[in-house]
């Protein structure tokens, strides 16, 4: 399905929001005065954001038009039954519970199923699924494919590694594993994609040992959409088709619809078991809200109602999915070696391999994120020994990271081509001066999640020359 040339935006634009470029002194003198932490920069400080892709997307005309048909009625409201039709067409299953975002459904989900010391296996956690389990005294397992974490260039690198399941199930006994989850796509691996195949494996495993399986799906459209591409049999079955195969093999799914619902805000868990239903929500109205609207507004459910079906639309996510290769191709050939495939809503710059003068406690991805800022007023975050790295809490252990990595997040319908031209030319420019950029030192953390609060600085005088 190589195409000769890459897809336009297959939409036009209705309305727009001005950004700015600051003057190069003005972006050193920010990002100073944010102690070298991106996180502490204004978003009016910047010109192209790709820290995240979650609750950045633009909504279209539909969706603005359904968010005006918003019924903000308390119990029942006709949004709510929009949104549960929507859902129920996609997940196949009985009870649908909105709520604001992926990690109250976590905290909801892992409230009600796991009791202190169980095990919770997953194709790799993402940070808050994990942070949920342990928080209820669960232990998050992550048991990635063995290619997840390798330059191996292979399809399906987000897949489970199901010999290790069914071996870590037969060590730990089914009773100690309240649930298993696929994380789809798993986006603590670069955005990677699960197969079918995998599903379907990994669902027979937990059927086996009457384990029930949930899926962590907040980019189950851009999974389908590789489906389709590379997995044999799936040419020909369009995306909803494919949606609705994956979802027939799990007993559950919570939802971060702030990804592929294509909205500023929401989520969702659907399951089938009646008792699960009552119990969780019953602790719902409790913490989130009455079992109809779970924390959002009548519009949002409108909002997300239209987007979870636009989402699914092949000529969308045949864009996206290329604009996110595109944009992995133009960095490539600047110069900075990237995780490859590109998968499905970032580019993974590869820091380590990229600057190898700095060592890990030095903290390079910083330095490559701090450099695509001044360089160019270029928002990303890094992934590697400051967001991975330090003290466990816990067990007091040294933490390392596996890879020094800057993820580049592309919001959804938000940035053309030619701001991903831009960002390569200023990907160009970090190059030309890559043996300049120097490392950082931590002056200030907390304990937890360190990287959104710390202060850094600089270990050598700033050399970059006002270009
Ligand atoms: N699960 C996955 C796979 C996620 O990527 C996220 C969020 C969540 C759950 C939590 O959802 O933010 O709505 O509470 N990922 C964002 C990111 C924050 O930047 O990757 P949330």
């Amino acid at each position: 399905m190589k195409k000769e040339r890459q897809p336009a935006e297959p939409y036009r634009i209705k309305s727009v929001e001005p950004i700015k470029l600051l003057a190069q002194r003005e972006r050193e003198e920010r990002i100073k005065r944010a102690n070298y932490n991106l996180f502490k920069i204004d978003a009016a400080d910047i010109y192209i954001d790709l820290l995240t892709d979650s609750g950045t997307a633009a909504m279209s005309n539909k969706q603005w038009a359904a968010l005006m048909m918003g019924d903000e009625s308390y119990a029942g409201a006709r949004s709510f039954r929009h949104f549960e039709q929507t859902v129920k067409e996609i997940t196949g299953k009985r009870f649908i519970i909105p709520c604001h975002q992926g990690r109250s459904a976590e905290n909801l989900i892992f409230s009600t199923m796991v009791k202190k010391g169980q095990f919770v296996p997953n194709n790799t956690h993402f940070d808050t699924t994990r942070a949920n389990t342990q928080h209820k005294g669960g232990l998050p397992i992550d048991l990635p494919c063995p290619e997840a974490n390798s330059d191996e260039a292979s399809s399906f690198k987000g897949n489970m590694d199901t010999r290790r399941l069914a071996e870590f199930i037969a060590r730990h006994g089914a009773d100690n594993i309240p649930l298993v989850i696929m994380t789809i796509t798993n986006n603590s691996v670069g955005g990677q994609p699960v197969s079918m195949r995998n599903i379907q494996e990994t669902a027979g495993i937990c059927r086996e040992h009457k384990i029930p399986f949930f899926f962590d799906c907040a980019r189950f459209a851009e999974n389908a959409y590789f489906i389709k591409r590379d997995e044999p049999g799936y040419a020909d079955k369009t995306i909803e088709q494919i949606v609705v195969q994956m979802f027939s093999y799990c007993d559950g799914a919570m939802m971060s619809a702030k990804k592929d619902g294509l909205a500023n805000i929401g989520g969702f868990m659907a399951i089938s078991d009646e008792e699960l239903y009552r119990r969780l929500t019953e602790l719902m109205i409790i913490v989130e809200g009455f079992a109809t609207y779970g924390g959002l507004a009548g519009r949002d459910l409108e909002v997300l109602a239209v987007g979870l079906k636009e989402v699914l639309d092949f000529d969308y996510l045949d864009f996206r999915i290329e604009q996110v290769e595109y944009f992995g191709k133009k960095i490539k050939e600047a110069g900075i070696p990237i995780v490859e495939p590109t998968g499905g809503h970032a580019v993974f710059a590869d820091a380590g391999a990229f600057l190898p003068h700095i060592p890990p406690d030095q903290f390079p991805a910083q330095s490559l994120a701090v450099a695509f800022y001044t360089e160019g007023g270029v928002r990303v975050v890094e992934i590697g020994s400051l967001m991975f790295g330090g003290i466990d809490p816990n067990t007091g252990e040294k933490l390392t990271a596996k890879r020094e990595l800057v993820r580049m997040a592309l919001p959804r319908r938000v940035y053309t081509n030619s701001h991903i031209d831009y960002i390569a030319e200023v990907a160009g420019k970090i190059v030309a001066r890559k043996d300049q950029l120097q490392g950082y030192k931590i002056t200030r953390q907390s304990t937890f999640l360190r990287h959104f609060t710390c202060d850094l600085a600089p270990l050598a005088p700033e050399k970059i020359k006002v270009g």
